[in-house]
């Protein structure tokens, strides 16, 4: 697969798919790491002295009223701000503005293209990857670089319609660097751990059948864990449970009995509220009216004693309620143990990151991945498009 510095790029005009879908409100960015994480491909074509158009998705837009919430006007200038130079924004996804825009870059300067999924109002042409889209989007430039690890699970317009019509393209420095890491999964240093959280065991079975066989152990908390010490035949009381998959829990806790670590305290209170009283509890003695809503301290002792040896930990999901003061501490205790003793630790999917952030542990981690879904589908052993259409 072709990446950045395999190109020539100067005097060209380049096509750099970015995921900017950042959380807005108000039209104020929330978090803008997404977009920092896209700033070292952009500076290079800059320094290669390439015309740069940027195009990306924000947020779903399906009506004409949510166009109004999901500019991504903030973006260019969040982005101007950052590159301390302007980043000149169309508002529109197509059509002579654009072109006449694009016709006048010099090199070395930055064009944004309005949302693309603008396009999605009428007829979904950007999610469907519709083909006269991709087409009309490729003719605006000479590259593609497809740089949007976020975005790699969706074949979009934007990154496998664009691809599928431009004969010069490679990936970004963030989508080389995001596989860097994620390719290390597939033959791990051992032991290698894996924890898993997060509410559904529903969401997490494609990441478990396809981590198991490489994994040591398995240590699994948050919502999740109730459906498997259901099925291990415990009282869970009002705890979540993932009824669905009770008969999939039984399964693998029968065909790897050494390898799942379960929790053996919880942390429980009556209602999903951080203002009832919180109460631990060995997990044999949860009452039908109680609910677990994070892990307790012998579980996080337990959990700390298998990363103690690891080699390599890959954590997706939360082991409590992360947004409540009293549940999210199994989490953070264990994300501050990792930063603390230095565990190579690779941590995919939103919600863990956004904890890593909010413990302010995420500078002391090995490898924070920027995709949600599309890391999650990466481990569960599917091809991404939008990696699959450069490659
Ligand atoms: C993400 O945030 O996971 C990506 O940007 C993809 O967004 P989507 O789930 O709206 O397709």
């Amino acid at each position: 697969m072709k990446t950045l510095k395999d190109i020539k790029l100067k005097n060209k005009t380049v096509i750099i798919r970015c995921d900017f879908n950042v959380p807005m409100k108000e039209g104020k960015i929330l978090d803008s790491t997404r977009i920092v994480k896209s700033l070292d491909t952009i500076k290079y074509c800059i320094n290669e002295k390439a015309k740069i158009i940027l195009l990306s998705h924000l947020g779903r837009v399906k009506t004409e009223e949510d166009k109004k919430e999901r500019s991504l006007k903030p973006v260019a200038e969040e982005l101007s701000k950052l590159l301390k130079q302007e980043v000149f924004f169309v508002p529109q996804t197509r059509g002579s503005l654009v072109e006449e825009k694009v016709e006048s870059l010099k090199d070395g300067e930055i064009l944004l293209l309005e949302n693309t999924r603008f396009e999605d109002v009428d007829g979904k042409l950007e999610s469907t990857c519709d083909d006269e889209l991709g087409k009309y989007w490729a003719s605006l430039g000479d590259v593609f670089v497809n740089d949007a690890f976020g975005t790699a699970h969706r074949a979009h317009a934007s990154n496998v319609g664009i691809a599928k019509h431009m004969k010069e393209k490679c990936v970004g420095f963030l989508i080389e660097k995001e596989l860097s890491f994620l390719e290390q999964l597939n033959c791990p240093d051992k032991p290698f751990i894996v924890i898993l959280g997060g509410s559904k065991v529903g969401d997490k079975i494609g990441v478990i059948e396809n981590v198991i066989k490489k994994a040591d152990h398995i240590l699994i908390g948050g919502g999740m864990s109730f459906t498997f010490l259901k099925a291990e035949g415990y009282e869970i009381g009002n705890s979540l449970c993932d009824n669905d998959h009770l008969d999939f829990c039984k399964k693998i806790l029968a065909e790897y009995p050494e390898k799942i670590v379960l929790p053996v305290d919880v942390a429980v209170t009556s209602e999903y509220s951080n203002d009832t009283p919180k109460e631990e509890k060995d997990i044999s003695d949860i009452s039908f009216s109680e609910m677990g809503l994070d892990i307790g301290k012998n579980t996080i002792a337990l959990f700390e004693n298998y990363l103690k040896e690891a080699a390599f930990v890959l954590w997706n999901g939360p082991l409590g309620v992360y947004e409540f003061s009293k549940y999210k501490v199994g989490t953070e205790k264990i994300l501050k143990y990792i930063a603390k003793n230095k565990i190579k630790t690779i941590l995919g999917g939103g919600d863990i990151v956004a904890c890593a952030k909010k413990a302010k542990v995420e500078n002391e981690i090995y490898h924070i991945s920027t995709g949600g879904g599309a890391t999650l589908e990466y481990l569960e052993g599917k091809e991404l498009p939008g990696i699959q259409c450069i490659s």
